[in-house]
């Protein structure tokens, strides 16, 4: 499926994905979640592809999902984009590269724990807002979080929602490199096509091994969140953080 919101380029063997609806801080529609599927099943069939690379606009990475989208067309479970997509990330067969500049909220943070290496420009900004907006973890977050940062810090940033920047991921573990927002596309094209020159089948074997012992558990965080995310959507408190969302209070 296409959108105009999702850019798809080719780079010899990488596949980018460009998100971009800059005038929305390129929060993420069901047609974006659509075109990202379908785009990820495309990158993962084509044997031309090695890498894919995500990446957002200058500035901005995503602000998550389309608040409004979550008040006028919630995800109905199973067969909803959202859970197509987080699927299509714990299968993807091949390295992800991302590169986060600008504001990168909440499913613009946990994508990123389904990538196998990620750059933050300087003064990237992180957050997981999902308690703040009466919402609860998801993309497996609850389990893979924990898992990369610690118990503690996680917990932190969940529940309080935190906003935290580039270094601190860095140090966190959630990010491999930090560049200037000017290096960042060089820097990343870079990664892809050294990962591309990679011996293919090496590397597919690779990913799968690192990933094999977390795969499970993240196919059963992403149940256990996708029920309580369901109901947590219909709750008053999360009617009242959207409604102050679009009254800009
Ligand atoms: N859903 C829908 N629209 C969104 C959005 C989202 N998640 N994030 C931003 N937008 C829209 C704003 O409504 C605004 O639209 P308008 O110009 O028609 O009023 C436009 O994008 C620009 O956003 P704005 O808030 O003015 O930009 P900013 O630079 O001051 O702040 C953010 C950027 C990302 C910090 C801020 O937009 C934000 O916090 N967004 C919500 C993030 C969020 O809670 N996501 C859900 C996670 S589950």
């Amino acid at each position: 499926m296409h959108s105009d919101n999702v850019v798809v380029e080719t780079h010899g063997a990488v596949r980018v994905l460009r998100l971009a609806r800059p005038a929305k801080k390129n929060a993420l529609t069901v047609a974006m979640y659509e075109a990202l599927v379908a785009a990820f099943a495309e990158a993962d069939r084509d044997d031309a592809i090695r890498v894919l690379r995500i990446t957002g606009a200058p500035g901005v990475f995503t602000a998550g999902n389309d608040i409004f989208d979550f008040m006028q067309r919630p995800p109905t479970g199973e067969d909803s984009a959202v859970v197509r997509l987080l699927i299509a990330l714990v299968d993807f067969s091949k390295p992800i590269v991302a590169s986060v500049e600008g504001h990168a909220v909440g499913f613009g943070t946990t994508i990123l724990l389904h990538c196998d290496l990620v750059l933050a420009a300087r003064g990237a900004k992180f957050r997981m807002p999902f308690v703040s907006l009466g919402l609860v973890p998801e993309a497996a977050s609850s389990v893979l979080l924990p898992g990369i940062v610690g118990l503690q810090r996680a917990s932190e940033w969940l529940m309080l929602g935190t906003e935290f920047g580039a270094e601190d991921a860095h140090a966190a573990g959630l990010v491999n490199r930090v560049v200037t927002p000017e290096a960042m596309e060089e820097e990343a094209e870079k990664i892809a096509q050294s990962l591309a020159a990679q011996p293919k089948e090496a590397l597919r074997l690779t990913k799968k091994l690192i990933r094999a012992p977390l795969r499970e558990a993240t196919l059963a965080a992403m149940q256990r969140e996708g029920a309580i995310f369901l109901e947590r959507l219909a709750s008053p408190e999360a009617m009242e953080a959207f409604m102050a969302f679009a009254a800009k209070r």
